[in-house]
């Protein structure tokens, strides 16, 4: 199974889509928090039952013990958030000044995440948080580069409106260089789009639109769903019909088709496509060129 890293340019959904891909997976599944700025399951969704010893910040300690003693380490601060414990969350950081701590946690950590998904079987989703980019680069402390470049997609977590898209369209050659450069190429980019009523209110984009508009494909989109995205964020007694609830519902299709682009680029990148010889290439432009010009 992927390891699936969502971030975004904004906060717009990204902890909610996230966790509803967790819960609504038909494999076990993991959400590791891990946003530099802090995460928010702690005291929303978890309404606070995990205490601030507990979580992400605690295995870069271990990390620098060695890979063992993070690996038990990583096992030990993982909470269940469904009663039979298949699927699991790792809650983030209680404050943004622990992010330093972990600069050299993130690559070891990425190791166990891929061990956990593609012999393990669990589809993992890693809350990135909002990125930041310094000259271009992926900052080295306000984003956990390392997980973003090991990542199986990597998604842009977008809502259908102008003020989204607009903060969205800086981020996208940075990442896509970055990946290519430092991670496992671009083709790992993809949009996670959040549908906000685009028919009702004519003002929404499509999710054509916004493929073609940040040239980058969509892989996966989630309706507005005010009040089940209330509870993955705030967390308390679940709303009526939360089970059928649209979120969750197209969340799991939404897990079905990343996993299947996941695979795909898997495939693609142990059997890659040979280029043509630049003779071969020449000729079949000619040829086409040729084609065009009779029609027309
Ligand atoms: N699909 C959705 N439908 C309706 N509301 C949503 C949806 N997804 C998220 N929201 C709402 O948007 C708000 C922000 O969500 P969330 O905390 O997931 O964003 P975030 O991108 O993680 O923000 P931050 O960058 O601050 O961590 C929450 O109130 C949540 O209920
Ligand atoms: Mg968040």
């Amino acid at each position: 199974m992927p390891v699936t890293v969502l971030a975004s340019a904004a906060s717009c959904g990204v902890t909610s889509s996230a966790l509803a891909l967790t819960l609504a997976s038909s494999r076990p599944s993991l959400l590791a928090e891990c946003d530099p700025k802090g995460g928010t399951l702690r005291a929303g969704f978890l309404q606070g039952q995990v205490n601030a010893g507990f979580g992400l910040y605690h295995l870069a300690a271990a990390e620098r013990v060695g890979p063992e003693a993070l690996a038990q380490a990583f096992a030990s601060h993982l909470w269940p958030v469904d009663e039979a414990g298949n699927r699991k969350v790792l809650p983030g950081l209680t404050d943004p000044a622990q992010a330093a701590a972990l600069d050299r946690t993130w690559p070891s950590l990425s190791d166990v995440l891929h061990v956990l998904a593609h012999d393990a079987g669990h589809d993992v989703f890693v809350d990135a948080g909002r990125l930041a980019v310094a000259s271009g680069r992926l900052h080295p402390t306000l984003t956990p580069a390392p997980l973003i470049h090991q990542a199986d997609l990597v998604l842009l977590v977008v809502r259908n409106i102008e003020a989204s898209l607009s903060l969205t369209r800086h981020l996208i050659e940075p990442l896509r260089a970055e990946l290519d450069e430092r991670g496992t190429g671009s083709s790992a980019l993809g949009l996670l789009v959040i549908e906000r009523e685009a028919a009702n209110r004519g003002r929404g984009y499509t999710t054509h639109q916004i493929a073609d508009a940040l040239r980058t494909p969509v892989l996966a989109a989630l309706p507005w769903d005010a009040s089940a995205a209330d509870f993955m964020a705030e967390g308390g007694a679940p709303p009526r019909g939360y089970a059928r609830s649209d979120l969750l519902r197209h969340a799991r299709t939404a897990t079905e088709q990343l996993e299947a682009v996941a695979q795909r680029r898997r495939i693609q990148q142990e059997f890659p496509v040979q280029s043509p010889e630049p003779q071969l290439a020449g000729v079949l432009q000619r040829l086409t060129q040729h084609r065009v010009g009779r029609r027309g």
